[in-house]
C-alpha cells in the first residue's frame, strides 16, 4: 500500500522518543500521545467493545497513558508493546505509581516480531503510533497472528489522504521521523489480506485539521517559555515549523487522520 519511503530505522525512532520528541509531545498532546486524548480513547474503546473480560495488547504503547485509561475505565488488562526502553520503564513507573501494575503491564519489542505466542489477544489495538513502524504489512500479519480468531482490531493512525509534491512529502515525514504514511484504504486493504472483517475505515481527518492548528497556537503560546527553556531556541522553532507544514497540508486535505476496526475471521 506504501508507495513513497523514507529511510527511518527503528534507531531513529527509538533515539527520538528516548530524548526530546516523548517529552515535547507530551507537552503538547498530555500523556496520551494522541490527537484527542482520553476522548479518543473512549470512542475507540467503545467501536472496539472494551469490556472488564477482555485482555488488550497496545501496539506502540509509549507512556502507557491509554493503557491506564482503558484498565482504569474499563476494567480490562492491558499488555503495552514499546520499542523504547525508556518508555517503557517511564510507563511502568507511572501504572506502579496508578496501582495498576496487577493489570496493566508492558513489554519492549518491535512491533514486527511480536514476542506473544499466537492467539494471546482478544483485541489488538494501536492510537496514532503505527506510522512511525518501518514495515506496515508486516504489523498487520503481526497482529492476525497475536489476536484470538473473532478478535478485534481497533486503531487510529496518521494518513496520507491527498496529492502532495515529492518535497512536499519530504518534508512532512522527516519532520516526524515517519518511514512512510498509509492510507485509509492501504490499511483497509491489508486487514482484509490478514483475515480480518473491516467494519470501519473512517477519515477523521477535519478534525485532525483543527486538531493541529491548536496544537500550534499552544505551541506559539502556553508552551512557547518551558519549551525554550528546556530544550533551547533551535529545537523550537524547529518543532513550531514542523506543526506547522502539518497544520497546513492537514487543511489542505493532503494528510490526515483514519479509524479502523476489524474483526479477525474464526477459523
Ligand atoms: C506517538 S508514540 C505512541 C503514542 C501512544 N500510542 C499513545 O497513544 O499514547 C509512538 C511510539 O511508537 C513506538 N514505536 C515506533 N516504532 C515501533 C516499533 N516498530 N515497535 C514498537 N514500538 C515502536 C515508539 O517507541 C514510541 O513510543
Amino acid at each position: 500500500m506504501i508507495e513513497r519511503r523514507q529511510d527511518v530505522t527503528i534507531a531513529d525512532v527509538t533515539g527520538a522518543y528516548a530524548g526530546a520528541v516523548g517529552e515535547i509531545w507530551e507537552m503538547v498532546m498530555g500523556e496520551e500521545i494522541h490527537v484527542g486524548g482520553g476522548h479518543s480513547t473512549d470512542e475507540l474503546a467503545q467501536r472496539a467493545g472494551v469490556t472488564a473480560d477482555v485482555h488488550v495488547l497496545d501496539i506502540c504503547s509509549a507512556l502507557g497513558g491509554p493503557a491506564r485509561h482503558l484498565a482504569r475505565t474499563y476494567g480490562c488488562r492491558v499488555t503495552g508493546l514499546d520499542a523504547t526502553p525508556e518508555m517503557v520503564a517511564e510507563a511502568a513507573r507511572r501504572t506502579e505509581l496508578a496501582g495498576l501494575s496487577g493489570r496493566v503491564a508492558f513489554k519492549c519489542g518491535n512491533a514486527l516480531d511480536i514476542p506473544f505466542r499466537a492467539s494471546t489477544f482478544d483485541i489488538i489495538w494501536g492510537q496514532d503510533a503505527w506510522c512511525y513502524v518501518t514495515d506496515k504489512e508486516r504489523l498487520i500479519s503481526e497482529a492476525a497472528r497475536v489476536i484470538r480468531p473473532g478478535g478485534v482490531i481497533a486503531f487510529t493512525d496518521w494518513i496520507q489522504t491527498g496529492v502532495m509534491s515529492e518535497s512536499e512529502w519530504e518534508h512532512l515525514v522527516s519532520f516526524m521521523i515517519f518511514p512512510s504514511l498509509g492510507t485509509l484504504e492501504g490499511y483497509a486493504g491489508l486487514l482484509r489480506e490478514n483475515g480480518f472483517l473491516v467494519s470501519a475505515a473512517d477519515d477523521l481527518s477535519r478534525d485532525f485539521a483543527d486538531h493541529c492548528q491548536a496544537y500550534r497556537d499552544t505551541l506559539e503560546g502556553d508552551l512557547r517559555v518551558p519549551i525554550m527553556n528546556r530544550f533551547g531556541s533551535d529545537l523550537y522553532q524547529a518543532v513550531v515549523r514542523g506543526v506547522a507544514l502539518w497544520a497546513d497540508a492537514a487543511d489542505a486535505g493532503k494528510v490526515g487522520r483514519g479509524l479502523w476496526i476489524g474483526r479477525r475471521r474464526e477459523i
